[in-house]
């Protein structure tokens, strides 16, 4: 049984002994939260079996007890599979330096445009300019990206010897690359040579006084005149974290280089993504993951947009294209079939968002726009078609003949009022839809005062505010109209400013206050992500951010934990509740069941959000549960808290504020529980044997 039909709003009923008609003392089923305004007519209630005095609470507080009341037999209402994903944006170098495990930063030479000179950024000389000379020129055996470096070796001849550690040319990676000792990495880079030379390929520390691993490779002057691609397997016998690439020689003469790659050998799934960070990412189970921006897709300028075309294909061959909205150079090593493999690796549906013609700038007359829209089908036809079409056979020659799912995409990001935007759009929704109808499409314009003026299967919604506004957002979509709108996607949220530091235990509270609104909203809200998912601590362009790295460290910020701690909404069933509330306290929460198909166990999760300054003490029944109906041995509770609401983690306290699980005992009357102040608390409490099972689904689209 649904809780509600769609053309019903879930009005929130706090406490249905004074329902929200004030005329009823019976049970109110529905799924509800708390709302402020309701909180004045709270019951100030007594429960005199409770003494909390004993747990260090004070007198004034030990009797104002929130009770709980779980309607554990209802079969609830199924919270869409899509509900909590990923928004990945090549932002703060998420990707470039970040995720894509590539160690080179500037691999092909070609930041710093296709003029030469150009400027070679951040690779530079080792050794005087009276010896070594490092000039661009457009001489690449690549098309689209001409440029290639000169090393000109001045020194070398019997009367100027070269230093004996050679001289030759850096890269520092991005602020350093990762080199452990005992670990293996793929160097890979196209050369050619106007001379017999020795090449020493070698990893060197940061102060650049210890080599951490090498190889010799003898360059023949006859076979090298043309270009050649080199493969080498670099073992790191020394570590640094913020080591460096060199290619060094003793010998006069002048060799090019192009396209210089090195790589972990290990990556997860062995799909060049580095591999703790795409754990965090797994961590999360995301059911989807939007891609590849943001702003990032529009680009400041047209020329700047993220093109999927641009991205496919071998790594050599892409032209790599400047961030000009984030500031940096993409060498696009992370492009369209990475993302779209990234989804299959995650077990998370693929959101593409793709530029509609417009930029931060400029927005593509409509009369032009048709180059636009087949672009757009062409990069559908790379995801979704045979083998035996030109974009499929594309995507087959890189390793997966096999179509992805792609069924959600986003016609632009935050473009509805710019320019064109919206006649523009209707010519890209009639194309996408009449060559595949299953696609769901995303429109860029806000349906939560009233109709679009166009047909979409979603809107997106992004909302940056301060704690207290995003938490009061909880009841965002409560009052929406569930019957004339298209669904929405709430693609980017996050709390920010000052109430944000750089990741605070206060935004991350609120956060999970509005996630929980979500779950109650999820007939009307189907999807959601956090945004922005990384930053590389060393280019920090937006703040705050879910997971924060470096060379060689990561760590969670508390709006990622709180984010695992939703890690199980997609899919489960949100049950009823009631709620009696003390005075005062104003408690956000949901309860799920879930089904855990590896356990073959279903479980209870009750989601509690404490955004106020007093312990909250809570009281749990359970209606329609057996007796033994809890398995306690087998639950956990899972709180988030800390001393101060400005709390953070960091590189050196990376766990600082993370849910602290423990395991739950047995209560010997009713379930009793503690919200700690600026908390979340999460329960996961397994049903005993005797409940019946399978009633939610954990598994993803
Ligand atoms: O998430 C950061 C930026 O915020 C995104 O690029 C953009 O869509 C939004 O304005």
């Amino acid at each position: 049984m649904e809780a509600k039909t769609a053309t019903e709003p879930l009005l929130p009923v706090a406490n249905p002994r004074r329902a929200s008609n004030g005329a009823t003392l019976k049970k109110v089923k529905t799924t509800c939260i708390w709302t402020p305004p309701l909180a004045l007519f709270a019951a100030f209630v007594i429960y005199e079996t409770f003494n909390y005095s004993s747990s260090g609470y004070s007198n004034d507080f030990q009797n104002q007890i929130l009770t709980l009341e779980v309607q554990a037999n209802d079969s609830g209402r199924l919270i869409p599979e899509t509900l909590f994903g990923i928004f990945f944006e090549e932002i703060n170098h998420a990707g470039a330096g970040g995720l894509w495990a590539e160690l080179i930063s500037n691999r092909g030479f070609e930041a710093g445009g296709k003029n030469t000179p150009s400027d070679i950024d951040p690779w530079y000389a080792k050794g005087d300019e009276n010896d070594v000379i490092l000039s661009t020129e457009p001489t690449s055996l690549f098309k689209r990206n001409p440029i290639a470096l000169r090393i000109s070796t001045l020194c070398g001849s019997n009367s100027k010897p070269c230093p004996a550690d050679g001289v030759g040319v850096v890269n520092p990676g991005y602020w350093g690359i990762n080199v452990r000792v005992g670990k293996f990495y793929t160097v890979t880079f196209w050369l050619r040579s106007d001379t017999s030379v020795n090449l020493l390929v070698k990893f060197i520390s940061e102060d650049e006084t210890r080599t951490l691993g090498h190889q010799i490779l003898q360059v023949d002057k006859v076979n090298s005149s043309t270009w050649h691609k080199y493969t080498l397997r670099l073992e790191a016998k020394d570590t640094d974290h913020r080591g460096k690439l060199a290619f060094t020689t003793t010998n006069q003469g002048s060799i090019w280089l192009d396209q210089v790659s090195a790589f972990p050998e290990e990556t997860y799934k062995g799909h060049g993504f580095r591999a703790e960070l795409a754990q965090m990412l797994e961590d999360l189970k995301p059911a989807f993951i939007r891609f590849p921006g943001g702003c990032y897709v529009e680009g400041v300028r047209l020329e700047n947009a993220w093109r999927w075309r641009d991205t496919v294909g071998p790594w050599e061959e892409r032209p790599g294209h400047l961030n000009d909205v984030w500031n940096y150079w993409s060498d696009d090593g992370l492009g369209y079939y990475e993302f779209l493999q990234l989804t299959e690796d995650l077990g998370a549906a693929p959101v593409w968002v793709f530029n509609n013609g417009i930029s931060h700038e400029y927005s593509v007359n409509p009369r032009l726009i048709q180059p636009w829209v087949k672009d757009v089908l062409d990069g559908i036809e790379f995801a979704r078609a045979p083998k035996s079409t030109q974009w499929g056979a594309l995507r087959a020659a890189m390793g997966h003949p096999d179509p992805f799912p792609l069924y959600h995409i986003a016609i632009g990001n935050e473009d509805c009022w710019k320019p064109w935007y919206q006649e523009n759009y209707m010519a890209f929704y009639s194309a996408i839809k009449a060559a595949y109808p299953d696609i769901k499409l995303i429109s860029n314009c806000d349906a939560t005062n009233g109709p679009l003026s166009h047909p979409a299967d979603f809107y997106d919604f992004h909302i940056y505010t301060n704690a207290y506004n995003l938490y009061s957002m909880a009841h965002q979509f409560d009052q929406k109209s569930r019957v004339d709108r298209p669904k929405v996607f709430v693609s980017e949220y996050a709390v920010t400013g000052g109430d944000a530091g750089t990741g605070s235990l206060l935004a991350a509270v609120a956060e999970a206050a509005f996630m929980i609104g979500l779950e109650i909203n999820s007939d009307v809200v189907e999807m959601a992500s956090y945004a922005p998912l990384f930053v590389h601590a060393n280019d920090r362009r937006w703040n705050p951010d879910a997971i924060v790295f470096n060379s060689w460290q990561q760590y969670g910020t508390p709006s990622y934990w709180v984010q695992q701690l939703f890690k199980h909404s997609s899919g489960a069933r949100l049950l009823p509740f009631s709620l009696v509330l003390p005075w005062g306290s104003n408690p956000v929460m949901s309860v799920l069941r879930r089904h855990d198909e590896h356990l073959n166990a279903d479980f209870l999760v009750i989601k509690a959000v404490n955004f106020g300054n007093d312990v909250v003490p809570m009281r749990i029944t359970f209606d329609g549960l057996a007796a033994e109906g809890i398995d306690y041995a087998n639950s956990t509770m899972a709180t988030l808290t800390s001393a101060w609401t400005m709390d953070e983690n960091s590189f050196a306290q990376p766990t600082k504020i993370t849910p602290q699980i423990s395991q739950m005992a047995k209560p010997t009357s009713d379930l009793q529980v503690v919200l700690p102040a600026h908390s979340v608390v999460a329960l996961d409490l397994r049903l005993g044997d005797k409940q019946p099972k399978g009633l939610g689904s954990s598994s993803h689209i």
